[in-house]
């Protein structure tokens, strides 16, 4: 059984220059499946609104989906540091509403820290989560959350430019006292950068190969969410194939009558059945 990482092991590992390995999950089983394969963090991602819900984005999420989800990861990873990731409005409302919802991750769903996007707009708000006592990533860059003011779904600081206030982002999110940041869809000169000047732990989805560590969804990684694959992904399965097969095997089996067989039946107990048979007669 793996040891569950702690914040100052994440910095440890920064330092050394290990990678962090971190991965999405929103359910019992494939967070046990994580764990077991060693994973560093796990996300529980409000990526959960595509992957589980089929809803077109994140925007729709509540926090209580989100909280039956991390429940069920945290049930299945113990030993994993999991991470709940604030859904759209728990948090830009007011600094009350940012801290209780912040809270109910960590008291009801049992996580140990707590992810919320933006930089430099968010910032006050990290800061007081951060004097509440607790552990925040922040996550800049491409924030779906907000992809609408955005233009849609873009990588972002692709200009000297915009790859400037990429910056000034990063600075403001560990300035706030946030304790790790995400890096989503920006270009591997600006991640190494930001890699290099921060001292908090930078992870990267979709921000190249410099940062500390590598965050994929889950659903993209083993080839379960099939609607439609980002750049950054690698894609390590295809569970789409594997599962699609099994059922349509299954549909066969059963209209050609090949399941169920005698190895899938219970028989009744030894001289039952002729008794059964005699009591249909009376
Ligand atoms: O919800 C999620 O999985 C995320 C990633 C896209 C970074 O926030």
């Amino acid at each position: 059984m793996p040891k569950k990482k702690m914040i100052h092991e994440l910095y440890e590992m920064k330092k050394k220059g290990e990678k962090i390995t971190f991965l999405t999950s929103y359910d019992f089983p494939t967070a046990r499946f994580a764990e077991q394969a060693g994973m560093d963090m796990i996300l529980v991602g409000d990526s959960l609104g595509m992957c589980v819900y089929g809803y077109a984005g994140t925007v729709p999420v509540t926090m209580d989906q989100m909280i039956v989800h991390a429940e069920a990861v945290r049930r299945g990873a113990w030993n994993t540091f999991v991470i709940g990731d604030m859904p759209f409005m728990s948090y830009q409302g007011s600094d009350e509403s940012a801290v209780e919802n912040a809270g109910r991750f960590l008291k009801e769903a049992g996580c140990d820290a707590v992810k919320l996007e933006g930089g430099v707009r968010v910032a006050s708000r990290i800061r007081t989560l951060v004097d509440a006592g607790i552990v925040v990533m922040g996550h800049i860059g491409l924030t779906p959350q907000s992809s609408g003011q955005l233009g849609g779904h873009k990588a972002q600081g692709r200009t000297s430019e915009a790859a400037a206030m990429v910056v000034e982002d990063a600075l403001a999110v560990q300035e706030a006292g946030a304790h790790m940041i995400l890096l989503e869809a920006i270009p591997p000169e600006v991640g190494r950068y930001i890699t290099e000047t921060l001292s908090i732990p930078v992870l990267s989805i979709g921000a190249g190969m410099h940062c500390d560590g590598q965050l994929l969804i889950v659903s993209d990684m083993i080839g379960q969410f099939t609607a439609f694959t980002p750049k950054f992904v690698k894609k390590y399965a295809d569970v789409a194939e594997v599962v699609l097969h099994a059922m349509q095997d299954y549909i066969k089996d059963v209209r050609e009558g090949r399941f169920p067989t005698d190895d899938h039946c219970y028989h009744m107990i030894e001289g039952e059945e002729e008794k059964f048979l005699e009591s249909l007669k009376r």
